[in-house]
């Protein structure tokens, strides 16, 4: 296998210690949501939850290219340039008509170090291959769900021409030369045994940089297939690290998710504790130093069961925390300089 094996480490490379870091003038990410709509229904994930039972996450599903494009400008005026631009969220990027348009004009402006995409891969056609590459994406992300096309219908409810779908991967892979990295991980609870898992790596260890198999674990609150993960794990987190309750969550303080809507949230996770600004009404620099941002980031610090019962209760961090982000122990220090702010 050509491949590197990511095993027990953060799959976008090493970390600095977060806390020395802060306060930080420019976020480190900035995720933009540019669809909530997914064409796969993962059992585990919260796609797999009827659509008459999910509660609020976006006044309208689709980003609207004119406001993308509010936004992308204004990610130029931050004092530094971004670490990594991502396109994610809680649906599936390449179903957005205006993805390849979105990437080249963040290329253009050169707003991040890094531009990137997490997708189930399902749409990437050679012209969606051709035109990613050639708009300047930086690092392609792909899920995968299972080594066969049963298994794809298993996991995820879908039929899948699954030797088109690796031949299509492959492509990309041949393409798009090495300053483009490409990682591509499967959900543990998609392999059903060793044998599985050698044919995983048969079959895309060798169209790929870095490849790894990430923990399946139990983030979304009335996802029913949480229970059997509760049963199974409990102890290592995603990305097979050991797990850790933070007592503060750490997100707000070096992300920012921009919704199809606008609506801006300080974490990943699906139902927001809170909607911290609009960027259809403020600009970004404005709302990363702003009140809502600020007044979130210091109830944090007094830890989460301060701030409210989701962010108490939230499973997110815990299954997800890497070391050096948290700073728990720095909370003390870091009540004073946010209080100067
Ligand atoms: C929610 S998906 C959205 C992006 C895109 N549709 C995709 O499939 O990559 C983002 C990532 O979260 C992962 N994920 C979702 N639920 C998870 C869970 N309960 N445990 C571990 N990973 C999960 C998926 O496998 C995927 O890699």
């Amino acid at each position: 296998m050509k491949a590197r094996l990511l095993d027990s480490e953060a799959p976008g490379g090493k970390r600095q210690n977060l806390a020395e870091k802060l306060p930080l003038s420019t976020p480190y990410v900035v995720q933009f949501f540019p669809i909530y709509a997914c064409n796969f229904t993962c059992k585990y994930c919260h796609h797999s939850i009827p659509k008459e039972k999910r509660k609020f996450v976006t006044d309208w599903p689709v980003m609207k290219y004119e406001l993308y494009e509010k936004c992308i400008s204004e990610l130029a005026q931050f004092p530094e340039k971004i670490k990594t631009l991502r396109f994610v969220g809680m649906g599936e990027p390449l179903l957005h008509k205006d993805i390849v348009r979105m990437v080249k004009r963040a290329k253009e402006l050169d707003v991040a170090n890094r531009i990137e995409i997490i997708t189930n891969g399902s749409l990437l056609t050679h012209e969606m291959s051709d035109g990613l590459i050639a708009a300047g994406l930086d690092r392609l992300v792909i899920s995968l769900q299972g080594t066969s096309a049963d298994k794809y219908k298993k996991v995820c409810g879908i039929d899948l021409d699954f030797n088109s779908f690796v031949d299509n991967i492959r492509y990309f892979y041949e393409r798009k030369g090495e300053a483009v990295q490409m990682y591509l991980k499967i959900v543990d609870i998609a392999l059903d045994d060793e044998e599985d898992k050698k044919r995983y790596f048969d079959i895309f260890g060798d169209i790929c940089d870095t490849i790894g198999i990430e923990n399946t674990v139990p983030i979304f609150p009335d996802v029913s297939f949480n229970k059997d993960l509760y049963k199974a794990k409990g102890i290592k987190t995603q990305f097979g690290l050991p797990m850790k309750h933070v007592k503060v969550c750490p997100q707000a303080f070096y992300t920012m998710q921009i919704n199809p809507d606008g609506k801006i949230v300080g974490c990943y996770a699906v139902y927001y504790p809170r909607i911290l600004d609009d960027c259809n009404e403020r600009s970004l620099v404005d709302i990363w130093n702003g009140e809502g941002y600020m007044t979130f980031r210091r109830q944090m610090l007094d830890g989460r069961e301060n701030v409210c019962k989701f962010c108490e209760e939230c499973a997110i961090n815990d299954f997800r925390i890497f070391p050096e982000d948290d700073i728990s122990d720095y909370a003390e220090e870091l009540k004073a300089k946010y209080k100067q702010l």
